[in-house]
């Protein structure tokens, strides 16, 4: 239901005027007749394009430095979409509200990620755990079961199950994981007190020691650290295949590394998207759905961004902007365009998401020559077997079972075809509905989304610029170092602090007000202790 009356909403704002939404609960069911913004705002204002994970941290950072300073600012959010959350967003099967939520973009986030942690805390939202499904997992590719173990998922311990012992050995597991913890505690530094302000990706690369990450693929990375290239080619293929759409030997070793770091993983019950809408309900900023900003003009006597949205004749001003999504598929005309430093174009992944139901308690054995045993209900992939030229390669990314339809409350669930299971696949190309009814038998709910899910992440020791121009800051430069909700929100934060201190002598924690009982401590996050 809330996907329809999302999309009504959304043409009504694709011809008529921008309309403000207010945080009134039920949150998307007010009415477009709210007034304009006034149509010369102060110049106090700054501007947010987008309300994904970066945009709705920004604000709520923003809000942060606001209690702290009593900043006189006020902030306007702009999102394209209907809803609130960008790659963050849930469908439900069979468009029915009273079953549980399918997240549709970004799933997952773990204990490390401390500003999604902290939030669900905060705003008494449930964690879930991710990797309900324990009934095992395999690696295909595309030819043959390289990999089956009967319980673990990738979610869960899978790293020192027998099976995997049996196949490459105990070393090379354990030298991996012991190689993403240590990653994992770097980037600690990001939230402690001593965290840098950092207005190059690069230099914060440095200071993390993360360059011989960013500068090798994983697979190139691993091998020189002396761990087996089967294990890396096949089961550290198939983490970043499932979590980045690509493969080992061409992702950087940093998000290769972070494909890895997902045990213990968890979601928000309901979704991930309602941390981001609890960012923008406690910062008080005005949010503007269904708005595309067109333009940002620069005014020299003034010092402001003048902004323009579609459909709208309002040309609003503002001090800063903050630019929170990817810029090259933003669509926005900047001028002059001398004054931006405009990033170099960055390819994004071209995913198709495939959402459905099935009463098929596991997929089709035939299809992996698994005969009439029964299939593992996490079916991950690897490349290996084109890079070794004896196939042909698989024809998905990912598939994965999620457990039975319940209702929201937790109930078992029955259609017509009696219980059914929900299964998500990744893929680069469309997966027809014979090739559906092929693995499953007999399919209920469909549902297909095609995203531009994350940056191609070549290896690299160059990234986009954060600052663009005066008042000017971009969140994504962030995505080709790592491409997470969470990360999201850490570049936010630093945007936020950049664009404080430049605009406003200000800053997301100003000095002297650090909380001295937590500095220091496990528990201390910046931005939320200071
Ligand atoms: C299928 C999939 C699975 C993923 N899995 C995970 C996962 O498990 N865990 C994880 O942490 N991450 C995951 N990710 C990555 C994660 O979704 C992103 O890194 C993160 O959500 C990006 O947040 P963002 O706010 O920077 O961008 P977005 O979420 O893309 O938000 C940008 C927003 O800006 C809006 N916008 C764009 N142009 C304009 C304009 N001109 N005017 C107004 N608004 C505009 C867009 O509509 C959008 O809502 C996944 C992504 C996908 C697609
Ligand atoms: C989803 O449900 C709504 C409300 O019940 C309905 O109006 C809409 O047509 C449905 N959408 C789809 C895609 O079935
Ligand atoms: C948000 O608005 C409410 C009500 O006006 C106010 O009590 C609160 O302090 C504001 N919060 C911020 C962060 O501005
Ligand atoms: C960013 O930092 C790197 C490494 O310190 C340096 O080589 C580079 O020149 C810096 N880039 C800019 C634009 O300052």
């Amino acid at each position: 239901m809330r996907k329809t009356q999302l999309l009504a909403v959304s043409l009504l704002g694709a011809c008529t005027n921008a309309f403000q939404l207010p945080f009134h609960l039920p949150f998307f069911t007010d009415s477009p007749q709210t007034p304009l913004l006034p149509a010369e705002p102060p110049s106090n204002r700054i501007a947010i394009i987008g309300a994904g994970a970066g945009g709705a941290s920004a604000a709520f950072w923003i809000a942060k430095a606001k209690e702290r300073y009593g900043l006189d600012v006020e902030v306007d959010v702009f999102e394209r979409n209907g809803y609130i959350g960008g790659r963050s967003t849930v469908v439900y099967p069979y468009n029915n509200t009273e079953l549980d939520p399918v997240e549709l973009g970004a799933s997952i986030f773990v204990k490390v990620n401390k500003n999604l942690w902290r939030a669900t805390d905060e705003f008494g939202l449930e964690r879930i755990d991710f990797g309900d499904d324990d009934s095992g997992m395999a690696i295909w590719d595309g030819s043959e079961i390289l990999l089956e173990t009967s319980s673990g998922s990738f979610y869960s311990g899978w790293w020192n199950t027998l099976k995997i012992i049996w196949r490459y050995g105990f070393k090379s597991p354990q030298r991996t994981m012991a190689l993403v913890k240590s990653m994992t505690e770097q980037i600690g530094l990001l939230y402690s007190e001593r965290a840098p302000r950092f207005d190059n990706i690069t230099a914060l690369a440095e200071t993390l020691h993360w360059l011989p990450y960013v500068a090798r693929t994983a697979a190139e990375y691993f091998d020189t650290e002396g761990i087996d290239r089967r294990w890396t080619r096949e089961m550290v293929d198939a983490a970043t295949r499932v979590n980045y759409g690509q493969n080992v030997d061409a992702i950087h070793a940093l998000e290769g590394m972070c494909s890895l770091a997902a045990t213990g993983a968890s979601s928000v019950k309901g979704g991930n998207f309602q941390i981001f809408e609890e960012f923008l309900k406690r910062s008080n900023a005005s949010v503007y759905l269904n708005t595309a900003v067109l333009s940002l003009t620069y005014d020299e006597a003034t010092g402001t961004w003048l902004l323009s949205t579609f459909g709208s004749q309002d040309i609003r001003k503002y001090r800063g902007v903050i630019l929170a999504a990817p810029i090259h598929s933003s669509a926005i005309a900047f001028s002059p365009e001398s004054l931006v430093e405009m990033p170099s174009p960055q390819p994004y992944v071209h995913l198709h998401v495939t959402l459905l139901s099935t009463p098929s308690s596991s997929p089709n054995p035939v299809y992996f020559g698994l005969g009439e045993t029964t299939a593992p209900t996490q079916i991950l992939t690897s490349f290996d077997a084109v890079r070794k030229g004896t196939g042909t390669g698989p024809e998905f990314n990912s598939l994965t079972y999620h457990g039975k339809l319940k209702t929201t409350d937790g109930r078992a669930w029955e259609g017509p075809r009696g219980e059914e299971y929900v299964i998500k696949l990744f893929s680069g190309e469309k997966m027809t509905d014979e090739w559906l009814e092929t693995m499953f038998g007999s399919v209920g709910w469909v549902f297909r989304k095609e995203w531009d899910a994350y940056p191609v992440l070549p290896p690299t020791t160059s990234f986009p610029p954060i600052k663009i121009a005066r008042g000017l800051y971009y969140v994504n430069a962030f995505e080709p170092f790592i491409s997470t909700m969470e990360t999201e929100t850490v570049a936010a934060r630093n945007v936020v602090d950049l664009l404080l201190q430049d605009e406003f002598n200000a800053a997301v924690c100003p000095p002297g007000v650090m909380d001295d009982d937590l500095t220091g401590s496990e528990t201390f996050v910046l931005g939320w202790d200071c």
